[in-house]
């Protein structure tokens, strides 16, 4: 099995059917209308954003979120990841009734949980949330900045890309980089190349999430792979929600030619119906990627992720000697 990282992966957006349906007989709740058959039920990005924010609010306290990233991380372990960034979005947190710090210590918790039961490395990034506003991400950031917990590394923002202007969420990335945090962005996933520049000119941040649309504009292409920014692609996640129609006209391969750096993720998976070992098949099946190749994809993710450089020169070293067992 290729040993794998994942840079991209929403911890709400992972709590899979079971897990939710466990929470919602916990508190009482009918979830008929985001679960049918034992699955995630919408139909576009909005209905998506409804039955995430919806499957979010059953985790309402730290045991609730303790338990969420230790079976996520724990199961990623199996899939032979060796290192996992989990998007945490502590507006989340607060609307469903728990302090921000005490959701980032309870996911923090669950990361040392998975750690020590699989020797996974974990690691958070604080987002805010677009829609909700500039204020409420310019507050997250402070947030992330002031409560400095040991495995918050990173800022990043995700929701509705079609919301807003990005310039005036600039400051919230200043805040946060100014801090040492990494920096990344979702942007060209649900608007076009133009989102992607806007990123790279205001939010100058280090990943794009997705950054696939900038497939639109070949200058753009030139741009990150001068730069060097790495995209964080998650292919399943872009068919299902229609940003492409099929793997066929999913521009990887043509990024991954243009010399961008790339790396594969799940997104939101049971979401989606993926993982990120379902990524890293299809990338093989549908983009013709061999082992090395894959590979290589996960040495770009170790050599993008916010950590500090010990931990990310063992982790490079693992990346090039380790075996996943089956
Ligand atoms: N939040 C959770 N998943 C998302 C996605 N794919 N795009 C933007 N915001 C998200
Ligand atoms: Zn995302």
């Amino acid at each position: 099995m290729v040993v794998k990282a994942e840079l991209h992966c929403h911890i709400e957006g992972a709590a899979s059917p079971e897990l939710v349906l466990s929470q919602a007989r916990k508190y009482g709740v009918d979830t008929s209308d985001f679960l049918r058959d034992g699955a995630y039920y919408w139909y576009d990005f909005t209905s998506f954003l409804l039955a995430y924010d919806a499957a979010a609010s059953l985790f309402r306290t730290e045991d609730d979120y303790t338990l969420l990233a230790e079976n996520y991380l724990t199961g990623l372990a199996r899939e032979g990841a060796l290192y996992s960034e989990i998007f945490i979005s502590p507006d989340h947190a607060e609307r469903a009734g728990l302090s921000r710090m005490a959701y980032t210590n309870a996911l923090g918790e669950g990361i040392a949980r998975a750690h020590s039961a699989t020797g996974i490395e974990g690691r958070m990034i604080v987002t805010g949330i677009r829609h909700f506003g500039a204020a409420a991400v310019e507050d997250a950031a402070r947030f992330a900045v002031a409560y400095e917990h040991p495995l918050v590394t990173g800022f990043g923002m995700a929701g509705e890309e079609r919301f807003g202007n990005l310039r005036d969420y600039a400051r919230a990335f200043d805040i946060a980089r100014e801090a040492g945090l990494g920096i990344t962005v979702h942007a060209g996933e649900l608007a076009g190349w133009e989102s992607v520049e806007a990123a790279l000119n205001h939010i100058r941040p280090a990943r794009i999430g997705h950054g696939v649309r900038a497939i639109e504009n070949p200058d753009l292409i030139r741009r990150l792979a001068e730069e060097g920014v790495v995209l964080e692609v998650c292919p399943v996640s872009n068919v299902v929600l229609n940003v492409f129609p099929d793997f066929a006209g999913h521009p990887l391969q043509a990024l991954l030619e243009a010399g961008c750096r790339v790396t594969l993720n799940a997104d939101d998976p049971p979401h989606f119906h993926t993982s990120l070992a379902r990524e890293y098949a299809v990338a093989k099946e549908h983009f013709g990627l061999d082992d090395t190749a894959l590979r290589a994809i996960t040495r770009t993710a170790i050599e993008a992720a916010f950590v500090d450089e010990a931990t990310r020169s063992t982790l490079l070293r693992a990346v090039e000697h380790k075996i996943v067992a089956q």
